[in-house]
C-alpha cells in the first residue's frame, strides 16, 4: 500500500476546499485528539452516553486511488444525497441531523468463526484508519468525488474470519422509526438492504467510510459508518450500517426487490450498458453540473475486472 503524507487530491483547484482550511482544521483536530488521547479511559464512554461524536483519530492519506478529477464541494456532498429512511427528494440532509450517531453498535454474524458486536469507537480504534479519495457514482447519472476517511473491509472481515464455504457478504442499515420519516413508506422494503460476494467485499477497494472531508460522516452521507463500492452504483452503497452478515446463498436486495428489472444484483457501471429509462454513456458532476463520459466499472477496472472473469452469464451491470 502506498501511503504519503502530501495531499495529492488538493491538486486541482477549482472546486477544492482551500488548502488553508483543510490544513487548520486538521490541525485543530488533531489537538483535539491528542487532548482526548491523555484521558480516553474515562471520557470515551461518558462521550458516547451523551451522544456527541468524538474527532476522527489522526490518520495518514492513501494516494493510492488517484481520482482524476476535481473535487466536489463539501456543500455540494453533503447537502445533495440520496437516503431514502429520511424521505425521497435530494434536501434530508436537516432532517437527517436528528438521527443519533452515538452510542452505535455494528454487528458481524453470520458464517463466520468469529461474530462480533462492536461499539463504534472501539471498532475504529482497532482498525487501519486512512484517508481515500474516490469517485461515487450514482445510478440517476450524477456523480461526486470526495475524499473519505475510514478502513477497508476486509479488516473487517478478517477480524471475523469468515467459513471457507461463505459466498456473501449483507450490508443492513438502522431502521430508526423516530427519527426516519421514510420508513413509513411501507411499500418499500425495508430496512435498506444491499450486498455483494465475498470476493468483492475483500477487494481493496472496499471501504468502510467514518468520515468525509475530514470530519466525522455526517448522519446524511451515512455516519456514523456506511460502505462503499466506488467501481458500483451507489445504491450498492449502504448507510448507517447496523449488521453485515456473511452468509452462503446471495441475499435478497432492497432494490432488487423494488424493481428487479432496473436494479441488479451485481450493478457495475458501465457506460455502454442503459438504464432500462435512461443512458449511462454520460454523467453529471454535481456543485458544476458538467456532464463528462461515464468510465468502465466507474474507472477502477485494474483493480476490479479481474473479479468478473467467468460470470459473463451474469447480468453484471445493470
Ligand atoms: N443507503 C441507505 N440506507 N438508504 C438509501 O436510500 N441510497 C443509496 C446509497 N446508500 C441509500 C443508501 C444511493 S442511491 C446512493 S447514490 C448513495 O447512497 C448516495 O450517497 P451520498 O448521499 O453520500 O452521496
Amino acid at each position: 500500500m502506498f501511503i504519503h503524507r502530501r495531499r495529492g487530491w488538493e491538486i486541482p483547484e477549482s472546486a477544492v476546499t482551500p488548502r488553508e482550511a483543510v490544513l487548520n482544521r486538521r490541525a485543530l483536530m488533531a489537538g483535539s485528539a491528542g487532548m482526548m488521547a491523555g484521558s480516553a479511559a474515562i471520557t470515551a464512554p461518558a462521550l458516547a452516553q451523551s451522544g456527541a461524536v468524538p474527532p476522527l483519530p489522526p490518520h495518514e492519506i492513501n494516494l493510492r486511488y488517484q481520482p482524476g478529477r476535481a473535487l466536489t464541494s463539501e456543500r455540494e456532498a453533503t447537502t445533495y444525497n440520496n437516503f431514502y429512511e429520511f424521505g425521497t427528494s435530494k434536501t434530508i440532509s436537516r432532517e437527517a441531523q436528528r438521527m443519533p450517531r452515538r452510542p452505535w453498535t455494528l454487528k458481524v454474524e453470520g458464517m463466520v468463526e468469529r461474530p462480533l458486536e462492536l461499539d463504534i469507537d472501539a471498532l475504529i480504534r482497532a482498525m487501519p484508519i486512512e484517508e481515500r479519495v474516490y469517485r461515487l457514482r450514482c445510478v440517476e447519472a450524477w456523480a461526486m468525488t470526495v475524499p473519505w476517511t475510514g478502513f477497508p473491509l476486509a479488516a473487517l472481515l478478517n477480524m471475523a474470519r469468515p467459513l471457507g464455504s461463505a459466498r456473501y457478504v449483507s450490508f443492513q442499515t438502522a431502521q430508526l422509526p423516530a427519527v426516519m420519516p421514510g420508513l413509513r413508506q411501507s411499500w418499500y422494503p425495508w430496512p435498506h438492504m444491499e450486498a455483494c460476494t465475498i470476493a468483492e467485499a475483500q477487494n481493496e477497494l472496499s471501504f468502510m467510510p467514518i468520515g468525509l472531508f475530514g470530519q466525522p460522516l455526517p448522519p446524511q452521507n451515512g455516519g456514523p459508518l456506511r460502505v462503499l463500492f466506488p467501481w458500483k452504483y451507489g445504491f450498492k452503497s449502504g448507510k448507517s450500517l447496523v449488521r453485515i452478515v456473511v452468509q452462503e446463498a446471495r441475499p435478497p436486495t432492497f432494490w432488487g426487490t423494488i424493481q428487479p428489472a432496473e436494479y441488479g444484483f451485481w450493478a457495475n457501471v458501465n457506460p455502454a450498458v442503459a438504464h432500462p429509462r435512461w443512458s449511462q454513456a454520460t454523467e453529471r458532476l454535481i456543485g458544476t453540473n458538467e456532464r463528462v463520459p461515464t468510465q468502465m466499472w466507474n474507472g477502477y477496472g485494474e483493480f476490479v475486472a479481474g473479479l468478473y472473469e467467468g460470470l459473463q452469464g451474469e447480468r453484471l451491470f445493470a
